[in-house]
């Protein structure tokens, strides 16, 4: 069985300037603007929605496939990846465009200037997930998330004709994508991940009420920040599990991802939603307290005794036997 994690993969370069942008510009000669800014510092991170996800699942001792478009520059971030026992080995390199990357200055008053090149992803709606799937065996999921659309209305539909399980997770392109595109990449989705607000996006563009988006998913799971999760499926119970608590939050980028990565980890070994759920949560925290969204290393007996801490005996003794692979 296998894990096919599908979405964005990028880089972010971000910049700091000591000054204000706005001492450079001439509010007359805006239509001849031509500016440089001398900056101190470039940091690059590593992100993208897959390549988070999967990031976090290698940690957890899984090894995910991504499934991206990058650019020829990809080779050092693929290393980094494959480090971490993620699969690249059917990600698809594109002839003529970079993998996508977000160029980011700020200046003192913390004001930006950014842009954003999808560049390579774009070539994401080339792939197609069969071949892959035939390398590396039956998916237990195959999770959708946000990428260039035409891809992920690609991926959704070869699931949805050869029956693999999918995973919708539209999140950031549920604020460009219109009610028609939202509705054909939840439709028949056995898990369907969002935030808060994301959720009452989807309801607002489909025009679902909350009972409609459940009947047409197998679990909705929608996280709420520092206050947890809720976990719903129609005809059951719903599960609110909480967040961990007492934590320094450094920089939020990329939690979302974490808590994804831990909760599909935890249904890949066979556990239920309330277990996932924690899992998740308690991924997502070594992402809130540091900046950057892959800069974690899990530590087994640290991890177990914040799990038992938070959630109980029971909870740290039913995941531990999955952990083994971590370092102590
Ligand atoms: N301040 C916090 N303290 C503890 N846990 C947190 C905190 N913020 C987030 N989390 C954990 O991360 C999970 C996901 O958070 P959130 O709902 O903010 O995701 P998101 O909005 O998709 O974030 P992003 O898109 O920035 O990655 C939560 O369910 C929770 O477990
Ligand atoms: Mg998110």
């Amino acid at each position: 069985m296998s894990l096919l994690i599908a979405g964005s993969v990028a880089t972010d370069h971000l910049m700091s300037f000591r000054g204000h942008f706005s001492d450079s510009l001439v509010v007359d000669q805006l239509d001849k603007l031509s500016v440089s800014f001398l900056v101190d510092d470039l940091e690059v991170r590593r992100g993208g929605v897959a390549a988070n996800i999967c990031f976090g699942l290698g940690n957890l001792g899984l090894t995910p496939v991504l499934v991206g478009a990058v650019g020829e520059d990809f080779a050092e971030y693929r290393a980094w990846l494959e480090r971490h026992r993620v699969d690249c080995d059917s990600v698809h390199v594109s002839q003529t465009r970079h993998t996508a990357r977000f160029v980011c200055t700020n200046d003192s008053s913390m004001a930006q200037i950014a842009s954003f090149y999808p560049g390579a992803m774009s070539e994401s709606r080339e792939i197609e997930l069969k071949p892959i799937v035939d390398r590396v065996g039956e998916p237990d999921y195959v999770l959708i998330g946000p990428d260039d659309p035409d891809g992920m209305l690609r991926h959704t539909d070869e699931c949805r004709q050869r029956g693999y399980r999918f995973v919708a997770d539209p999140s950031q392109q549920l604020a460009f994508g219109d009610g028609v595109l939202i509705r054909q990449l939840i439709e028949g989705a056995h898990i369907l991940f969002s935030n808060e607000y994301e959720a009452s996006l989807i309801m607002q563009k489909t025009g679902w009420s909350e009972a409609e988006v459940l009947s047409r998913v197998g679990t909705w799971i929608v996280t709420l920040g520092a206050r947890g999760v809720r976990v719903q499926a129609e005809g059951v119970e719903t599960i609110t599990v909480s967040a961990v608590p007492d934590v320094v939050p450094l920089e939020p980028t990329g939690v979302g991802d974490a808590f994804r990565a831990g909760f599909l980890a935890a249904l890949t070994w066979g556990l239920g939603h309330e277990r996932a759920a924690q899992l998740g949560c308690l991924l997502a925290v070594h992402v809130v307290e540091r900046v950057g969204t892959q800069e974690y290393v899990l530590s087994g007996e640290a991890f177990l005794a914040r799990c038992e801490k938070t959630y109980g005996v029971e909870a740290a003794a039913d995941i531990a036997p999955h952990l083994r692979t971590l370092h102590p």
